[in-house]
């Protein structure tokens, strides 16, 4: 099923495979050329401010290595116009690549740590995301991810300040650095999202241990696990994330560029789909980690020589674990078999 080396798909039809992304941090798609036309715009005079400086940045060691940069270069992010153009050149990008749903995060605390307003990420996040449909054709919904090495009460406060002030969010995930930072830190945070309607996501198994995603599912209560590839190393988990259909969002191209895994040929996933996992592919931090979803996918059939049986799968595997309604997941997926019977 993951393998068919005679008959892989064709690379130039994954930018049209239709599909939902559903890993992805807006701040994660701050391009360079944008980093320094935001700084340009809010006077602002960078550590690296030339294109060339600022890429030479962008090799990782680890997790950590990147978050460091990630959290640096948010500082160009100043007004509601700033947000709004980031979000807009995402779903540009987005669109090129295929996705018809997106559902993504972004980290209301490290802008408020930075003295941004709250009201100025959400508004202008939310303005272009008010849009979405009309403008490029993308169904969307906005996920408030909170600091794992931060305290619980900064994102119980940084909650409550988004339930009060209605924020267009459908649910909450937990981000930043993993090792050290166990979903046990966030009982009550995920406890008093889920008493207001919200939906669960975390990362987890990413850098930490498969514990963890043990511990998001039994803990926090979680819905979805953004990562999860490091659970392959517990086969009681792996029979129980298969058994109850655990949506995994995988995102190779980071799990390469953060030194998760060694290379993309050792990646798990081939493994994952084997197993009987439902895992989907997602591009995290796409401005950082050499590309939007499609290249993902692509990447993937480079190295693996999916068919197109395979890549279906995965498609709609990202449609079925997203928050869409059902019709328009029913949508999605008769648009994902016409792409099928276009291969053939
Ligand atoms: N924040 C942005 N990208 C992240 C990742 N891959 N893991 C944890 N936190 C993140
Ligand atoms: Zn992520």
């Amino acid at each position: 099923m993951t393998t068919a080396p005679e008959n892989p798909v064709d690379p130039a039809a994954l930018a049209t495979l239709p599909k939902a992304e559903l890993h992805l941090h807006i701040e994660g798609t701050l391009e360079p050329e944008l980093i320094l036309e935001l700084a340009a715009r809010n006077g602002l005079t960078l550590p690296f401010p030339t294109l060339d400086s600022l890429r030479a940045q962008y090799e990782f060691s680890d997790l950590q290595s990147f978050l460091d940069l990630y959290y640096a270069n948010m500082a160009v992010l100043i007004t509601e116009a700033d947000f709004a153009d980031m979000t807009r050149a995402y779903l540009a990008r987005a669109q090129e690549a295929g996705v018809q749903h997106a559902e993504i995060m972004f980290d209301p605390q490290a802008h408020v740590a930075r003295g941004v307003e709250l009201s100025t990420a959400v508004n202008g996040i939310a303005a272009a995301l008010a849009s979405s449909v009309a403008d490029f054709g993308i169904t969307t919904e906005l996920i408030a991810a909170f600091l794992r090495d931060q305290p619980e009460a900064s994102a119980l406060e940084v909650l409550e300040q988004l339930l009060d002030m209605e924020a267009p969010i459908i649910g909450i995930g937990l981000d930043s650095a993993e090792v050290g930072n166990p979903p046990s830190k966030f009982i009550r945070l995920y406890r008093r999202a889920k008493e207001a309607g919200l939906r669960l996501v975390a990362h987890a198994g990413e850098e930490g241990p498969a514990s963890y995603v043990e511990d998001a599912l039994n803990l926090l209560g979680v819905e979805r696990i953004d990562h999860g590839i490091r659970a392959v190393e517990d086969r009681i988990l792996v029979k129980r994330l298969v058994a109850e259909q655990v949506p995994l969002t995988v995102c190779p191209l980071s799990n390469v560029r953060l030194r998760a895994v060694d290379t993309l040929a050792a990646h798990p996933l081939p493994q994952m789909i084997s197993a009987g996992l439902n895992v989907c592919v997602n591009s995290d931090d796409p401005a950082y980690f050499g590309g939007y979803v499609h290249a993902n996918f692509a990447a993937l059939v480079a190295e693996f020589a999916w068919d197109a049986d395979t890549v279906e799968k995965l498609a709609g595997n990202s449609v079925r674990s997203s928050f869409a309604s059902e019709g328009r997941k029913a949508e999605m997926l008769a648009d994902i078999r016409a792409w099928r019977a276009a291969q053939s």
